[in-house]
């Protein structure tokens, strides 16, 4: 009777092991917003929840890269931050999974036609507009003319000053290159890669790094969103934004779970949670002065005003499609990266 008792409760005390082995609670996050906003993303979560966290943080290309070349063995389950295109790219693709969360009523329009335009694979979690910054003390010493335009770019005078991301790894620079399209059209959007190619003095494979560089001094101009550029000015650089005068693209940062994820429910979990206001809030930390989806989220002042920037009515489903983000970049590699500079 007592091992008989002794066998019921060992095997009872087996079964919920293995029970919680199969449900660990943990949780792979693949991060494409910045560095340090992964790992407060990452901390925060686990300190809310108990859940295991392991963060990867790699530009938005990237990790639309490595979740197709993982797809047939999936191994993360949430993509947060990056921008929008290579996230509807995934959707399209089939690499994430539909989710409609209870958090959706609280969100932005933009951030719910982002989910509803991919058939809720993707969601928007902010929102930011394209420009440049500038370095004013080597503008200065170089005596280089104040630029207020995306055209100032192509000036000979500039030549070794402009640093900007492959649109190949970075969101940003895709986002660069789609809007470049958009606002000058297909062709002169083309002449003007080119131009701007001859300028160039090193394509990063992450988009907010030519601010940074800017910002120590090791690089004059960077093209990013206006919000790096206004993280660096905030943190005492000498840098100084621009809202492009002929009129500039955004991006819905957005985030998705990974179909096959292995951690589903703990992806929902992340999923719910990084749409609540006390999560959105955590940007302000760390100087992300992106807008929040979250309705209720705070946006700081020192944030750009986005009713003050002229923004293209940038055209998500065209420039997230998995045929023209691959026939853009295909044609950039071709055409302008070759390029003697
Ligand atoms: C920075 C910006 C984000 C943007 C991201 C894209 O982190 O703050 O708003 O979504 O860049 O990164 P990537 O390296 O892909 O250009």
């Amino acid at each position: 009777m007592n091992k008989l008792h002794t066998l019921a409760i060992s095997s009872v005390v087996a079964l919920s092991a293995g029970v919680s082995a199969a449900h660990a609670d943990k949780l792979t996050f693949y991060c494409s917003a910045q560095e340090d906003w992964c790992q407060l993303m990452a901390r925060s979560f686990e300190d809310a929840t108990g859940i295991d966290v392991n963060m990867t943080r790699k530009s938005s290309g990237e990790t639309f890269a490595q979740i197709k070349a993982e797809s047939a063995n999936p191994k993360g389950d949430v993509w947060w931050g990056g921008t929008g295109d290579p996230h509807l790219q995934a959707a399209e693709e089939n690499l994430t999974a539909a989710y409609v969360s209870p958090m959706r009523d609280q969100l932005h329009d933009w951030a719910i036609s982002q989910a509803t335009s991919a058939g809720d694979k993707t969601i928007g979690i902010y929102s930011g507009a394209l420009g440049y910054g500038y370095n004013t003390e080597l503008l200065a010493s170089n005596n280089l003319p104040e630029p207020a335009c995306w055209k100032d770019l192509l000036k000979p005078e500039y030549k070794g000053h402009v640093q900007m991301a492959n649109p190949n790894s970075s969101g940003t620079a895709y986002t660069t290159l789609a809007s470049m399209v958009q606002i000058f059209g297909e062709d002169e959007g083309f002449e003007f890669m080119k131009g701007l190619h001859a300028n160039i003095n090193q394509y990063t494979k992450s988009g907010s790094a030519p601010i940074k560089a800017a910002g120590r001094g090791e690089n004059t101009i960077g093209i990013v969103f206006m919000h790096d550029a206004v993280k660096q000015a905030v943190s005492g650089f000498p840098v100084k934004v621009v809202a492009p005068c002929e009129g500039t693209g955004y991006e819905i940062g957005s985030m998705s779970i990974i179909d096959g994820a292995r951690n589903m429910d703990e992806a929902k979990q992340f999923y719910d949670w990084a749409l609540s206001t006390d999560a959105q809030n955590l940007a302000l930390q760390v100087n992300a002065f992106q807008v929040p989806s979250n309705k209720g989220a705070d946006t700081s002042p020192s944030a750009p005003d986005m009713s003050t920037i002229k923004l293209i009515d940038y055209d998500f489903k065209t420039y997230g499609s998995s045929a023209e983000r691959k026939r853009l970049l295909q044609k950039w590699d071709e055409d302008v990266s070759v390029l003697p500079q």
